[in-house]
């Protein structure tokens, strides 16, 4: 079954968000595999945003990540990466619907509460980056009332 990774970011667990997001993926139907509140090294971000590193943005992004603990979490699910993205929302908020995680509790691009992984094989670098133990599988025996 396909994996993502989902981050709260500083803002969202200092808003007390965590519970919501959570709740909304696993109303959904995808299934919690990983949860853990971390307070992430400078390394650890720069290597979980290293496609953006030539970006202005980055080092305001990199210190925004260090402004206090994250929860990571990890789903599966059919299609989760896309269907994750989707219940997230745009990267800017404003362009975000009402009804999706940054439509309906931020505004702005530079503290929008949560990352999700746009891609299949990036979900998979997240995963290997922020749970170097590795993640068990684990498959709901309620799977069967979500999947024909
Ligand atoms: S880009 O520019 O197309 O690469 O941006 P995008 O792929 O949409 O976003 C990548 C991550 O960078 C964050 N981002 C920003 N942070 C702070 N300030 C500004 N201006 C900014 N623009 C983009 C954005 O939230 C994405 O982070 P994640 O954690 O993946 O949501």
């Amino acid at each position: 079954m396909e994996r993502t990774y989902v981050m709260v970011k500083p803002d969202g667990v200092q808003r007390g968000l965590v519970g919501e997001i959570l709740k909304r993926f696993e109303q959904r139907g995808y299934q919690l595999l990983a949860l853990e509140l971390i307070h992430p090294t400078k390394e650890r971000l720069e290597e979980h945003y290293q496609d953006l590193k030539t970006k202005a943005f980055f080092p305001s992004l990199v210190e925004y990540m260090m402004s206090g603990p994250v929860v990571g979490m990890v789903f599966s699910g059919l299609d989760v990466v896309k269907g994750g993205r989707k219940m997230v929302g745009e990267t800017n908020p404003l362009n975000s619907l009402p009804g999706s995680i940054r439509g309906d509790f931020c505004i702005c691009v530079g503290k929008n509460i949560i990352h999700a992984s746009d891609a299949v094989d990036s979900a998979e670098r997240e995963i290997a980056l922020w749970f170097p133990n590795g993640v068990k599988n684990y498959a709901s025996p309620l799977l069967g009332l979500l999947y024909e």
